[in-house]
């Protein structure tokens, strides 16, 4: 199988490179290099079934020869991270729509299968246990930025689902929850990388908030095989997936976990919202996938813990410190 993956040099597109070319498909990344770097597929680069083109999902172009030659599109283009989010809310919004419209055209055009890649975040500030795809949305006002995130990546559902309902064009949504693993950049406020980074430096881990708000992390390599066996199923077409992972943990002791798992002698200190992101800056309390329906239309089953997670992410960021 031939595939194009949009945002293929970012975190979750290499990983997703990585096991597509290990199940011997060819891979080619559209990638700009704006938060993914050449280097998350530098272990694919002498590997003749992978190519990346350095390109905007939004040139149409470069866009639609892509499209054409693959036969099927994992898109994942996207501006990321709740500090991109916030301080960048036009990039943001552009993004999201202009690149999401710009694949779901050229797809429907040349007939390809499409995986959008949408979030948790559209569940917004609901306040339940867990989420369910079918859940109604309760989004903050548009006076606060970081909801732009979730309306952008709303709107791509809404959208995807449009083609599929009026074009025919087969279309299926994964809406990540968090996801962790090596090569995760803590550049745009990703928790994980960004604890550790301050463990391992020993500086002080900073919790945003109480520290009560709960999440689940999911295994990057867990993710990518959902989102290959929902692309490879011809019945996923028209439908929206939950993909993550159910056991949630509260930050606060997720930032002792990372502390005593680096032995680190880093303080846990705690950071309002308005001075980390901006003032009036709303979180959610919780955020953990009810993941009922994939389990049941894949048999998904989370493989990696978060400890797992943990290890992994670790030994990466040792592994790329300049020793001493
Ligand atoms: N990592 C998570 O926890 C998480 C959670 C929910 C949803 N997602 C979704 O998963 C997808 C991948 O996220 P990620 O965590 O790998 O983030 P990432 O920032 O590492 O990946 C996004 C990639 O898209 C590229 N990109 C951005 N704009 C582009 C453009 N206009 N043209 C071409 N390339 C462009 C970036 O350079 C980057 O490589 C995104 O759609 C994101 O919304 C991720």
């Amino acid at each position: 199988m031939n595939t194009l993956i949009t945002g293929g040099a970012g975190f979750v597109g290499s990983h997703l490179a990585e096991a597509l070319v290990a199940r011997g498909h060819r891979v080619t990344a559209l990638d700009n290099l704006s938060t993914g770097d050449a280097a998350n597929v530098a272990s694919l680069k002498a590997d003749s079934r992978f190519k990346l083109v350095v390109g905007d999902v939004t040139e149409r172009g470069t866009l639609l020869p892509l499209v054409e030659e693959c036969d099927v599109v994992f898109h994942l283009a996207a501006a990321v991270g709740v500090r991109l989010v916030v301080e960048s809310p036009v990039r943001t919004i552009e993004t999201n729509l202009k690149g999401t419209e710009a694949v779901l055209e050229a797809a429907a055009r040349a007939g390809r299968k499409v995986l959008l890649t949408s979030t948790s975040e559209v569940y917004g500030r609901g306040g339940k246990a867990a989420f369910r795809e079918d859940d109604d949305l309760l989004i903050g006002p548009p006076t606060k930025s970081r909801w732009s995130y979730a309306c952008s990546k709303l709107m791509d559902e809404f959208l995807a689902l449009a083609f599929w309902k009026e074009r025919k064009l087969p279309v299926v949504i994964a809406r990540l929850f968090n996801t962790a693993g090596p090569r995760q950049t803590g550049r745009y406020g990703m928790v994980i990388p960004g604890f550790v980074r301050q463990a391992l430096r020993g500086e002080d881990i900073t919790v945003f908030g109480s520290g009560k708000q709960r999440r689940a992390f999911g295994c990057v390599s867990d993710v990518v095989g959902a989102l290959i066996a929902l692309m490879e199923r011809d019945d996923t077409s028209g439908e929206v997936f939950n993909v993550g992972n159910d056991v949630g943990i509260s930050i606060e002791d997720l930032a002792r976990l990372v502390k005593s798992m680096t032995a680190s002698r880093s303080e846990i200190v705690h950071v309002p919202y308005d001075q980390a992101y901006e003032a009036g800056f709303e979180d959610m309390e919780r955020r953990v996938p009810d993941l009922r329906k994939i389990r049941r239309w894949i048999g998904y089953e989370p493989r990696h813990q978060l400890r797992d997670i943990l290890e992994r992410v670790i030994a990466h960021a040792r592994a790329a410190r300049p020793s001493p």
